[in-house]
């Protein structure tokens, strides 16, 4: 059965990519550099049964990524250094692995003649005045993560031109779910906030809280990323996977806490505390979806509340590990 490769296969939604891809029988070669991939991480997939091989190196090594792409005729693209907040202290770091690791994947994906699934970001859409962020936009990088993701995405566009290289740039909006680190300073906020909860401490709302994001379960979008591998596109097709639905962190608080009275029994847990906006976030992040469902059948089966439930009670019971 044809082999895929998933670099990033130890982080958060490569692991999930990883697991849902053995469950199916597909061989699969993973990828990683464990810079902010866990090793945890690879342990949970052994316990459920998933096969893998793992190369260790980085995606900006074109001899690793050789090694890596061995009898492999599907690549999902994961490996990046995400977070908008680390790109703004370390853009060197950011740009060489999203960008300069991209295009090394890409030319011996090109050589291998593999399809390819790019994990692009919202964060391309930048502070643009349309309600519904659709594929077509002109794109608007604010931060140095999101250009370089960006360059990503150009450099998957020319490959599909000059190599007939088959891609497809999924952009992911905020995707939540079991796995994500909840203990570092660049922690997506639904993890922050369940770790902080959990502990009894007041989470830390960036401005206003106002801003709203399209928060979208993990196992929903590897659902869409796996369609996309999957289908028959040809050139390089741009596809949003999300959820269309915009939930303002204020209310993503309301909703967590919500879940977190019920299901700790306390009444006691403390408001959020505000701290000044971050350089280069942006304020809307909603995705338009009619390309998702209608290019690839994407429909998304589990859905924000009951992702946002499984989420929480993964921290709570403790197979949230760095929640602890
Ligand atoms: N989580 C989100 O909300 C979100 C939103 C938009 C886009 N994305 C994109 O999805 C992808 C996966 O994100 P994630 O949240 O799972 O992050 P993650 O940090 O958990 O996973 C990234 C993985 O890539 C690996 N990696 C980093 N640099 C590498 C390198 N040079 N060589 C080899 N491996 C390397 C890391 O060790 C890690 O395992 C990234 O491309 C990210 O930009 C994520």
């Amino acid at each position: 059965m044809s082999r895929v490769l998933v670099t990033g296969g130890a982080g958060f939604i490569g692991s999930h990519v990883v697991e849902a891809l053995s469950r199916a029988g597909r061989p699969v070669t993973i990828l990683d550099d464990f810079s902010t991939g866990r090793r945890e991480n690879l342990r949970d997939l052994e316990a459920v049964g998933a096969e893998f091989d793992l190369v260790e190196g980085s995606i900006a090594d074109a001899a690793a990524v050789e090694r890596a792409m061995r009898d492999v005729t599907g690549v999902v693209h994961l490996a990046a250094l995400p977070s908008v907040a680390r790109s703004v202290e370390r853009p060197l770091d950011t740009h060489h692995a999203c960008a300069t690791g991209t295009i090394t994947v890409l030319h011996a994906a090109a050589l291998q003649k593999a399809r390819v699934v790019y994990a692009g970001s919202s964060s391309a859409y930048g502070n643009q005045q349309a309600k519904f962020k659709q594929e077509d936009l002109r794109e608007d990088p604010l931060s140095p993560y999101s250009a370089s993701k960006l360059a990503g995405e150009l450099y998957c566009r020319a490959f599909a031109r000059v190599y007939d290289l088959r891609v497809v740039v999924t952009r992911f909006f905020n995707v939540f779910g079991p796995r994500q680190p909840a203990d570092s300073p660049y922690s997506g906020v639904v993890a922050a906030f369940c770790r902080a909860l959990l502990r009894g401490e007041a989470p830390r709302v960036d401005g206003d809280g106002l801003q709203s994001r399209d928060f979208t379960y993990v196992e929903d979008v590897v659902d869409g990323v796996l369609r996309c591998l999957d289908g028959e596109t040809r050139g390089c097709v741009t596809v949003n996977l999300a959820y269309g639905q915009a939930t303002t962190v204020m209310a993503l608080y309301e909703q967590l806490t919500a879940h977190a009275r019920e299901l700790l029994g306390r009444d006691d847990l403390p408001a959020p505390k505000h701290a000044p906006p971050r350089a280069g976030d942006v304020r809307h992040s909603l995705a338009d979806t009619a390309r998702a469902r209608e290019t690839f059948g994407f429909e998304p089966r589990v859905g924000f509340a009951d992702g946002l439930k499984r989420t929480f009670e993964w921290y709570r019971t403790g197979s949230g590990r760095s929640a602890q």
